[in-house]
């Protein structure tokens, strides 16, 4: 699988353009901080976005084409970011680690992901933030991007029971839309935008005897 997307990220072009996916434009336009995390990063463009915000953003990806490229996207952009060199069936989270995770179109395999997602609430530090994007099984029906297994697909409701308890969803919703995100997802799309907060657990703030 690996190979697959090395190949894909050899191409001349950027597979999915090299600007950000419209949910994290939309979502942080303003300058931020705090460390952040690119979950299935690829080429980078989310990730030399949110640099140039002022996060200082880590992208996390097993294809060392794919982090090449991000490389090369930052120095362009004039930014620094770390590349990971990462397979999600084997990493391990550091515990709140990070105050963001980003992850846009990281379709996994479904027992991959769901074990991904159950880890994220505590890989964030406590009040630390999600965004999750990735394709609704109507992406099948419009065939402009994307995996055409439907267990890799997302639904609001399956992502949220993977991710367990403890987070406060300001987003939750299936966006239909127009995508022109390099030459592999252009047209109409059906995808779900999450956005979450970890809330505190209560053991972390114990009230005084
Ligand atoms: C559709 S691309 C999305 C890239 C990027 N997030 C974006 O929006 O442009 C899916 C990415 O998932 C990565 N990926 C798939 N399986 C992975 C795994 N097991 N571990 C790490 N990365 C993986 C691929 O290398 C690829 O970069």
């Amino acid at each position: 699988m690996k190979e697959y997307w090395n190949q894909r990220f050899s191409e001349a072009e950027y597979a999915y353009g090299d600007a950000p996916h419209v949910s994290v434009r939309e979502q942080f336009g303003v300058p931020g901080s705090g460390r952040v995390l690119c979950l299935a990063e690829g080429q980078g463009r989310n990730a030399v976005y949110l640099a140039r915000l002022g996060y200082d953003v880590t992208a996390l990806d097993f294809s060392e084409v794919g982090l090449e490229r991000a490389q090369e996207l930052a120095s362009r952009a004039g930014v620094r970011i770390h590349c990971l060199q990462a397979d999600l069936s084997t990493y391990v989270f550091e515990p709140e680690a990070w105050d963001g995770i980003v992850s846009v179109f990281g379709h996994l395999p479904a027992p991959l992901r769901a074990r991904v997602n159950a880890q994220l609430h505590s890989a964030l530090k406590p009040g630390g933030w999600l965004q999750l994007v990735g394709y609704h099984p109507k992406q099948l029906t419009y065939a402009t991007g994307g995996p055409q297994e439907p267990s890799m697909l997302y639904t609001v409701e399956g992502l949220q029971a993977e991710l367990g308890a403890g987070w406060i969803f300001d987003v939750a919703e299936v966006v239909e839309r127009e995508l022109e995100e390099g030459p592999y997802h252009r047209g109409i799309s059906a995808f779900v935008h999450l956005l979450a907060r970890s809330q505190q657990p209560a053991t972390r703030n114990p009230l005084p005897l």
